[in-house]
């Protein structure tokens, strides 16, 4: 399958697809991102603002996918949505311009989950809406990366959008809940949050500013911050995915990314359809 991957980051989508799909056209404006993104796949990421990228100079593709920039929706930002000028909410409309453009078969896009209950729902109203005035049917699904065998509450929305006729890839039945064995502080907000329960909290991409918001171990007489690694682990990255960066943008590009078994589960649902197609 030819994909493009918008809002890259480090490869979220990437890692969950593999690498038997043809990476047509990536883009992400962040420097750090780029670096490790090149490192990882050999591959070059468009650094340019996607504002900026003519949808003609983008190859034809089979699937357009993006975690477009959640601070709109997140509901710890500011809850402004899609209607302000000024706020990164308008970028979705960026993945619609070039996908009316290109008419990708597939648009698998991920967020936060406060995007479905943002404004009483109007928001995701007209997420819907402009997908589907394009010609997509769509099915979504709130996922939690805790049924993902890495024991961290991460709730996200993920859109499945089919050009034309649909078919059922959603919802994806959770396997059990995975759990970790001790418990874990976090200081936020200027407040101390105790998780004792056997869940890491979500990750944030502000965990390295400062290193105030990386979840604290506590036990066997100490208490420690979480490594980088034990960080990536909880996201499902491949240890040591992001080395290379300074440590707080190391913290800050996990905590944007991803949790790539999702999006694996979500392929696995396309391929196994298309496989179908094909030997009809
Ligand atoms: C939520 S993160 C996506 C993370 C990614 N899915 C991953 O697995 O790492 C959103 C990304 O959008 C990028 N971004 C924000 N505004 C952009 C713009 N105008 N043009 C291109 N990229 C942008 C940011 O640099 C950031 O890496």
């Amino acid at each position: 399958m030819k994909i493009v991957e918008l809002f890259a980051g480090v490869g979220g989508f990437r890692l969950g697809f593999g690498e038997h799909h043809e990476y047509v056209y990536v883009n992400d404006m962040n420097a750090d991102a780029n670096l490790i993104y090149k490192k990882q796949f050999a591959h070059d990421c468009d650094n340019r603002k996607i504002e900026t990228v003519p949808a003609n100079e983008i190859p034809d593709h089979d699937l357009l996918c993006g975690g477009f920039p959640c601070a709109t929706f997140s509901i710890a930002g500011s809850r402004v949505g899609l209607s302000n000028t000024h706020d990164k909410g308008l970028l979705f409309y960026e993945i619609i311009r070039i996908i009316s453009t290109k008419k990708p078969k597939y648009v698998l896009l991920e967020n936060v989950e406060g995007l479905l209950t943002h404004e009483n729902g109007r928001t995701f109203g007209v997420v819907l809406y402009e997908l589907g005035r394009l010609g997509y049917s769509i099915q979504w699904q709130k996922f939690d990366s805790v049924y993902f065998g890495t024991p961290q509450h991460r709730e996200r929305v993920f859109i499945l959008g089919i050009r034309g006729e649909g078919f059922n890839a959603l919802p994806i039945i959770p396997k059990s809940k995975t759990y970790f064995d001790g418990m874990v502080i976090q200081l936020r907000r200027g407040k101390v949050r105790t998780f004792a329960k056997g869940t890491f909290p979500c990750l944030t991409a502000s965990m390295g500013t400062g290193g105030n918001n990386v979840p604290f171990l506590v036990g066997d007489n100490q208490l420690r911050k979480l490594t980088h690694e034990e960080c990536e682990l909880l996201q499902g990255l491949p240890i040591g995915h992001t080395e290379g960066l300074a440590s707080a943008s190391r913290y800050e590009r996990i905590g944007r990314s991803l949790n790539p078994r999702i999006a694996q589960a979500i392929m696995k649902k396309i391929e196994e359809h298309e496989r179908i197609k094909r030997n009809c």
